[in-house]
């Protein structure tokens, strides 16, 4: 049986993950920062009965995330999965410099973090994966609309992030890519978005499952083809 690890698992396209994963027979250890408010969550955990552990964890609190890779020691990580993200728009003229480092903690060092705690538990694993959602608003080479300074300079960040790793982590065998997840329909993407939750999901769990050691370190989208840094 396989094993999943994901952050932002209370609502959007994390929940869905944990839904799917459950139901295709993975074991998923879900982290939330406040499971108790996490309706969706709480359902799909009813359904999939001891296949899913929630873990109370706030991708800022590095503590917290030590103590559960202390806790799962041990425990194989086929795929460890970076959801949990914030979006703040700001345009020119109107940074909000507070808000923009929390995106910065939530957005980069998030996925940085959980990665450096969780990397013997990939390594030992059979699939040895680490994906972290990105968007195509951090692409430099495809940013023809301007603003949003905030969200698309922490995904560029994450980007880079993520190819460093897959260099850093070659000699683990370990694949390490970011994902565009689509325009989503989610808290985040809004209700005009492109794709329903359940599709964005069903790409990305097909272009993970079928992930090879020659695309890591590229910069994909959910249904697998490839975007320009
Ligand atoms: N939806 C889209 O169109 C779209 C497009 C491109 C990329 N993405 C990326 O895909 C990922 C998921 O997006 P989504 O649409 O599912 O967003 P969402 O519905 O807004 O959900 C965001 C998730 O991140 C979690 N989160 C935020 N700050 C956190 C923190 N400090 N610690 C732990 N969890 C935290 C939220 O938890 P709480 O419930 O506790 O707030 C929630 O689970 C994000 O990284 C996003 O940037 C989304």
């Amino acid at each position: 049986m396989s094993t999943v690890l994901l952050t932002g698992a209370s609502r959007g396209i994390g929940a869905e993950f944990v839904r799917q994963y459950a139901a295709d027979g993975w074991r998923v250890h879900a982290l939330a920062r406040d499971p108790g408010n996490a309706r969706g969550l709480a359902e799909v955990c009813r359904v999939s009965g001891d296949r899913v552990r929630v873990h109370a964890v706030d991708v800022t609190d590095h503590a917290a995330i030590d103590a559960l890779a202390t806790d799962l020691a041990g425990t194989p990580i086929d795929v460890l999965l970076n959801v949990a993200g914030v979006l703040v728009a700001n345009p020119f003229g109107q940074s909000d410099y507070e808000r923009w480092m929390n995106s910065i903690r939530v957005n980069v060092f998030g996925p940085m973090k959980v990665s450096e705690a969780f990397v013997d538990h990939v390594t030992a694993s059979e699939q040895r994966k680490i994906v972290t959602l990105t968007s195509v608003l951090g692409s430099i080479g495809g940013n023809e609309a301007g603003g949003m300074y905030d969200y698309r300079s922490t995904k560029a960040a994450v980007n880079a992030v993520m190819k460093s790793m897959s260099v850093d982590l070659a000699g683990r065998r370990i694949i390490a890519v970011p994902i565009h997840p689509g325009w989503v329909r989610t808290d985040m993407g809004g209700s005009r978005a492109e794709v329903d939750v359940a599709t964005s999901v069903t790409g990305l769990r097909a272009v993970i499952a079928g992930l090879t050691i020659a695309q890591s370190g590229r910069f994909l989208t959910f249904q697998g083809a490839e975007l320009p840094w």
